[in-house]
């Protein structure tokens, strides 16, 4: 398993029934029926071609019942699952497929490429609380990991921006990712940012120099 999956995956809890929302391989799936971290996996994706991949990995699992494969928009006529995982994907799309699903589980773990502020602005005014928020570097790529179990939250602006445990603890990989940022920020500064823009990143650039400072 790549650096990002690990990663990922040990976000994930024990739990009795698990999905595995935009699978693609179905890496995470096949670890976690193995790993027994699961009795039951469903593996779904909208793309039946994606979804093939994971139920070649997912044969045997297959035939024994014990993981079930879907073609799926989101949670669209899945059975109810108690924990899910939805990586890899664009923050709006996850966005999206969390406000259409009625029965949402106990447990999620989002894995989003972007817009993790406005997935964690949603995530709590739909009913989550922050377990874990955390970015990780993978290669040249930083991520951001997000743990929820339902229950009720409050998340500061600078939460929503950088992440609840990246601000408490101290990351290596957040320390680095906020210090990249702050050189690419200065620089769409003097490359000539103007009026709100400009503020927008002058008020950035301070905060993160603010929690680089902290560490
Ligand atoms: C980049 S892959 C990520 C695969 C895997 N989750 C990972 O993190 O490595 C994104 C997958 O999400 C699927 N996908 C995109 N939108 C989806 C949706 N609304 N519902 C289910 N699957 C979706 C795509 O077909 C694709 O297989």
């Amino acid at each position: 398993m790549h650096n990002r999956l690990k990663n990922i995956y040990v976000s994930i809890d024990k739990c009795d029934v698990f999905a595995d929302i935009g699978c693609d391989h179905g890496y995470i799936a096949k670890a976690m029926i193995v790993d027994k971290k699961c009795n039951t996996v469903i593996v779904s994706d909208i793309s039946e071609k994606s979804l093939s991949k994971a139920k070649e990995l997912l044969k045997d699992e297959i035939d024994k019942g014990r993981a079930l494969a879907f073609v799926s928009d989101g949670f669209d006529n899945l059975p109810a699952v108690d924990s899910a995982l939805i990586a890899g994907m664009g923050g709006k799309e996850i966005i999206s497929i969390l406000k259409r699903c009625e029965k949402l589980p106990e447990k999620l773990v989002l894995q989003p490429m972007k817009n993790c502020d406005l997935v964690r602005k949603t995530v709590v005014n739909i009913g989550y609380k922050i377990v874990s928020d955390k970015m990780f570097k993978d290669g040249i790529m930083f991520y951001n990991v997000i743990s929820l179990v339902k229950g009720k939250d409050r998340l500061s602006e600078d939460e929503i921006i950088f992440g609840r445990t990246n601000l408490n603890s101290y990351n290596a990989d957040f320390s680095e990712y906020l210090k990249s940022e702050i050189v690419k920020t200065g620089k769409y500064i003097e490359n000539g940012a103007s009026g709100t823009e400009k503020e927008r990143l002058e008020k950035k650039l301070e905060l993160m120099k603010k929690y680089v400072d902290d560490k």
